[in-house]
């Protein structure tokens, strides 16, 4: 039997939250990041817009807080929003020395250029063009190889979390380049394995963003939470050779205007800060125009702006554009609504503590109670970053008092072969993301969300009965998880009897005067008992 591979801390992702969180633990600690394909493949590598702080004199902590509060529905936790935002400063000049180059306002080169963004009332959007995930993620990924006692382990999936004695000590993880599954012991578990974005037919998500970490955590018995508010970015660009584009709202910010295909301009019709109202208003009225009037996209226009100002403020928008036929300086995109973002996840306290001891969350796997039923623009590279830190602090605090972890079966794979029938996990993946986008996208009704109840069930037995059958790869993994989340998403759209945010039911279309979180508790949960 292979001997476990053994760290203090074993962090399962590496996007903004897992490599943050690993470079801010004490160097004594020996410490694993892993990552299901090269480092670099999560959503934060393909963060444009930014990333919000309180850096202008002119703005507050105080209107931050409210702008949040106000984006969010009524359901934020004021607790997770006020912690996130006064800790925004300190954050950027972590970021900054370990060597971000944000830009620089071209009049002042001693203040940062700050962009604007839905629902935000201020500019506060610091950013390195319209590439800030990659600068980010560059700089992060150079310093954690360059870091002694980190590990960065890429081509690794985790399977599930090895629970003993209600802790959490390790992770079953597959070793794509050995084809086999390895048994990772630590005495603190970090899960930064993003969101669960591919659950939808369109999204803006990278491959990978499955979900995974929400359905490990939920096997392994933590509570989740407000999985309904899932959001779709108003504004991907459409074209049969795009997928997956996203094209910032910063430039709604910069004065990009949405018009329907006969140039008429709408959002003024449906919110009065039009083009810059939060999201989940400017994706409901994109789709309400496109099924009203028959067409496949709206369009966005900047082309008002100089020409020059466009390439050096979203040089990837530019040339992606370019690259498929489209002068931006010229004419405008053609944009669709496509999944963005998972607001809702494993619930973590302030210092990223899951139900589970030893066990944290952060970044988009995690719900801090930061983005409650709408996130604002640019709160979650933030929200990753201040709970990593949070996090870090806690597991340096505590690890010496946490149990060694106790020997545990090594994976067995004597009962399973390999599958024949690999046009079972490809048929299921495709039809789990169509009917997540027809019945439980930006429009629900009891109805649609009860087919896909019905649908979800259905898929899992089928999968489950693969899963004990044959050998695991990471395509089935990422169905299982996918098709795991799903299900939560559909409990927890099913549960919620209003229309709050992003979770808008034409059965229930007003909002109840009391906010109230989803919160779903496993079978196994400590807490149910
Ligand atoms: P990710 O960056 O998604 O990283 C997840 C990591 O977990 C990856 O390394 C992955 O390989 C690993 N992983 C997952 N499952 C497993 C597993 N089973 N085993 C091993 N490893 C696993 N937010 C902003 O604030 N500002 C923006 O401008 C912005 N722009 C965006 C643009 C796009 C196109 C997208 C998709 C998102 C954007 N967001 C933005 C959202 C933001 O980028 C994400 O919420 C954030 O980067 C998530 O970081 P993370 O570390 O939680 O996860
Ligand atoms: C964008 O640049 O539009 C994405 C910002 C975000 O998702 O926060």
């Amino acid at each position: 039997m292979p001997s476990p591979l053994e760290h203090d801390v074993l962090i399962i992702g590496a996007g903004a939250a897992g490599l943050s969180l690993a470079l801010q633990l004490p160097q004594a600690l020996r410490v694993a990041v892993l990552s299901k394909a090269d480092v670099n493949q999560g959503s934060t590598y393909w963060a444009q817009g930014g990333m919000a702080a309180v850096l202008d004199t002119k703005d507050s902590i105080d209107s931050h807080v409210e702008d949040t509060l106000a984006a969010g529905g009524g359901l934020c936790k004021r607790e997770a929003v006020e912690f996130t935002v006064s800790n925004s400063r300190d954050c950027v000049e972590w970021l900054v020395q370990q060597g971000v180059d944000f830009d620089l306002r071209p009049d002042h080169h001693d203040e940062f250029h700050l962009t604007m963004e839905g629902g935000h009332s201020h500019r506060r959007i610091i950013h390195a063009a319209d590439r800030t995930g990659r600068a980010i993620s560059e700089v992060l990924t150079e310093r954690a190889l360059a870091a002694p006692n980190i590990e960065i382990l890429t081509h690794r999936v985790a399977v599930d979390l090895v629970v003993e004695d209600g802790h959490c000590q390790g992770a079953y993880i597959l070793n794509r380049q050995t084809d086999h599954v390895e048994l990772h012991l630590a005495r603190a578990v970090v899960l930064g394995t993003g969101g669960a974005s591919k659950a939808y037919l369109y999204t803006s998500n990278p491959d990978g963003a499955s979900g995974d970490g929400i359905a490990m955590a939920w096997r392994a018995g933590c509570r989740v939470a407000n999985l309904e508010f899932n959001q779709f970015h108003p504004t991907c660009l459409y074209h049969p050779k795009a997928k997956s584009f996203l094209v910032t709202e910063a430039i709604r910010g910069e004065g990009g205007r949405l018009l329907l295909p006969d140039g008429e301009p709408f959002m003024h019709r449906f919110d009065e800060r039009g083009e810059l109202a939060p999201r989940d208003i400017v994706a409901r009225a994109i789709d309400h125009e496109m099924k009203r009037l028959g067409v496949d996209c709206v369009f966005l226009d900047i082309s008002h702006k100089p020409a020059d100002f466009l390439r050096e403020h979203f040089p990837t928008v530019t040339q992606r554009c370019a690259e498929l036929g489209i002068d931006i300086t010229r004419e405008p995109i053609p944009v669709v609504p496509a999944a963005h973002y998972t607001c809702g996840g494993i619930v973590v306290d302030t210092r990223g503590r899951t139900d589970l001891a030893g066990l944290y969350a952060v970044g988009e796997t995690s719900c801090t109670g930061l983005h409650g039923a709408n996130r604002m623009a640019s709160n979650s590279l933030l929200e990753c970053i201040v709970y990593a830190r949070a996090a870090a602090a806690d597991i340096a605090a505590t690890i010496d008092a946490a149990p060694t972890p106790r020997p545990v079966p090594a994976w067995d794979e004597s009962q399973v072969t390999d599958s024949d029938e690999d046009v079972v996990i490809s048929h299921n993946w495709d039809e789990l993301r169509r009917f997540m986008w027809d019945y439980v996208g930006i429009v629900r009704t009891n109805k649609r969300l009860q087919r896909a109840e019905h649908r979800i069930e259905l898929l899992q037995k089928e999968i489950a009965e693969y899963y004990s059958n044959y050998k695991v790869g990471n395509d089935l993994l990422e169905l299982r998880n996918l098709a795991m989340v799903a299900q939560l998403m559909i409990r927890c759209a099913l549960a919620r009897k209003e229309s709050r945010g992003l979770h808008y039911t034409l059965d229930y279309p007003d909002t109840l005067p009391e906010a109230l979180d989803t919160v779903l508790v496993p079978a196994n949960s400590a807490l149910s008992s």
